[in-house]
C-alpha cells in the first residue's frame, strides 16, 4: 500500500498539479482511502483511472482533499484583534493597504476583511484572495452564503452587506468589488510581494512541518516591513523571530 500511495501521489502531482507530499501523511492517507472507497474503488490504481476519465470524480477528490470549511469572522475574538490592528497599526503606518487572504475558500474570509474596510471607511485597500481550488473560487465570486456561515455577522451588517436569496444570503456588489480572486497554490506557486497584511488561516495545519515553515518564510518575504501576518486559531508560531516576525498576539505577527 505504501508504494502504491507514493505512486498515486506522484501521479496526482503530474496530472493534477497538486503536491500531496507536503500534506501530513496519516491524515492524507485516511482521507484518500475514504474518498476512494466512496467512489466504489478498491485500490489506488483503479481510483486514479476513474479520476482520469470522470471529471465529477476528479472534482470530488480535489474538494475532499482540500477541505474548505470556513465562515465569516472565523474565531470572532481573534478577528476583532485583527480589526484593531488594522486601525491601530496598519492605517497610521501605510498610505494604502494591500491585503492577501491566502487559502480563502468560498470567500467568507476576504469578504469579512472587505466589510471591516467598509465599516472603517478605508477606501484605498486592495484585497487579493487566493485558493488552490478552482471550483471554490467560482463559489467565492458568486458570494452566496448559508445561515451557518454567517453566525458571527451582526444583524446590522447582515442588512447592510447582504441580500436575501431564498434560504441564502448574497453579498452586495459593493463588498464584492473590493476583492479580487485568483488561483494560487501555496506550495507550488510564487508569492506576490509588498503586502501590508497576509491572512493565512486553517490551511498550514494540513501541511508537514517543513512545508509549513517554507510557507511562513515565503509569507514573511511577501510582507512589507511593519506589515502583519494573521494565522489560524491552531496555528500559533513558536519561533516567530526565525521568520523575521515579532509577536503582537498569539495569532498576529508583525514583519520586522
Ligand atoms: C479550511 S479552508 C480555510 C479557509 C479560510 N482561510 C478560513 O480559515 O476560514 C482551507 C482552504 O485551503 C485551501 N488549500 C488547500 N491546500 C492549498 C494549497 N496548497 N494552496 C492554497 N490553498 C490550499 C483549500 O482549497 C481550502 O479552501
Amino acid at each position: 500500500m505504501e508504494l502504491e500511495f507514493d505512486i498515486f501521489k506522484a501521479w496526482v502531482k503530474d496530472r493534477l498539479k497538486m503536491d500531496l507530499d507536503s500534506y501530513k501523511e496519516k491524515q492524507l492517507h485516511r482521507r484518500i482511502t475514504s474518498v476512494m472507497t466512496s467512489a466504489g474503488c478498491s485500490d489506488l490504481k483503479e481510483y486514479a483511472a476513474l479520476i482520469e476519465k470522470d471529471s465529477h470524480v476528479r472534482r470530488v477528490f480535489l474538494d475532499y482533499i482540500t477541505i474548505n470549511v470556513t465562515e465569516f469572522y472565523r474565531n470572532k475574538e481573534i478577528f476583532d484583534e485583527f480589526e484593531a490592528a488594522v486601525n491601530d497599526v496598519l492605517v497610521p503606518r501605510f498610505n494604502s493597504l494591500k491585503i492577501w487572504s491566502a487559502a480563502c475558500s468560498i470567500g467568507a474570509e476576504p469578504y469579512s476583511v472587505a466589510m471591516i474596510m467598509e465599516k472603517h471607511k478605508i477606501r484605498n485597500a486592495k484585497i487579493i484572495a487566493t485558493d488552490i481550488d478552482d471550483t471554490i473560487l467560482v463559489k467565492a465570486k458568486e458570494g452566496k452564503y448559508k445561515d451557518s456561515e454567517l453566525k458571527n455577522v451582526e444583524a446590522k451588517e447582515l442588512e447592510q452587506y447582504f441580500h436575501r436569496s431564498g434560504n441564502d444570503y448574497l453579498i452586495t456588489d459593493a463588498i464584492k468589488s473590493r476583492v479580487q480572486f485568483k488561483k494560487h497554490d501555496l506550495l507550488l506557486d510564487r508569492y506576490e510581494k509588498n503586502f501590508h497584511a497576509v491572512i493565512c488561516r486553517n490551511v498550514t495545519i494540513y501541511f508537514k512541518n517543513e512545508a509549513k515553515n517554507e510557507v511562513y518564510r515565503k509569507i514573511s518575504e511577501s510582507l512589507e516591513k511593519g506589515g502583519i501576518f494573521f494565522t489560524g486559531a491552531t496555528e500559533a508560531i513558536y519561533n516567530p523571530a526565525s521568520f523575521g516576525f515579532r509577536k503582537l498576539s498569539t495569532f498576529l505577527y508583525e514583519k520586522v
